[in-house]
């Protein structure tokens, strides 16, 4: 038994040494000698996600908009729905990337090519719904991916995505039943 105690606390930092190590480097902000990121490619894949969620935010706002006609007002407001948890996406990664030491990139200027989902070209309400479907599925499979990559190294951030993706996977799960009412229907 206290074999077993005394191999576990191996693996903890005694107190003084984390306090001597929380007062070193104070410029690093919450970026301690433990982080076993690498800060710099960390920051990298944040700005691509926030590109990415900024242009699911504009698809869906479009969407929201031209939807808005008399057949399709509740899926308008369930675009606009969609819309307000993308940018709230945006700002977990945005904050993240500060918290990182880095500066969130919502430049407007090559904010497609940084995104990986497509900002889309509207049409009729199907087409709409495939158009944030795919986006959807499309950071399911991405963000999966990233919570692979930040593993153990990055807690923090594999937490934030672990959100962000279960989010994704209700959107995505909303679009379809939403193209199941309304596919095929004759007045769309
Ligand atoms: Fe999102
Ligand atoms: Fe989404």
């Amino acid at each position: 038994m206290a074999g077993k105690v005394e191999e576990r606390s191996a693996f903890l930092t005694d107190v003084k040494t984390l306090r001597a190590r929380a007062r070193k480097s104070l410029d690093d902000g919450a970026v301690m000698p433990s982080y076993h990121g690498d800060v710099a490619k960390t920051i990298e894949l944040l700005q691509n996600v926030v590109a990415t969620e900024l242009v699911c935010v504009l698809r869906y706002q479009m969407h929201a908009i031209t939807a808005d006609g008399i057949t399709s007002k509740s899926v308008a407001a369930e675009f606009e729905e969609h819309a307000a948890s993308e940018h709230e996406h945006m700002m977990m990664a945005a904050n993240r990337i500060d918290q990182l030491g880095g500066v969130p990139n919502l430049n407007p200027e090559g904010l497609a090519s940084r995104a990986a989902t497509e900002y889309g070209n509207g049409g009729n309400l199907v087409e709409m719904i495939k158009q944030n479907l795919v986006a959807e599925r499309l950071v399911i499979e991405h963000y999966q991916e990233l919570i692979r990559y930040f593993d153990d190294h990055d807690p923090t951030t594999r937490i934030m995505l672990e959100h962000i993706l279960a989010d994704e996977e209700d959107h995505a799960s909303d679009m379809h039943d939403l193209l199941v009412a309304h596919e095929g229907r004759p007045f769309l």
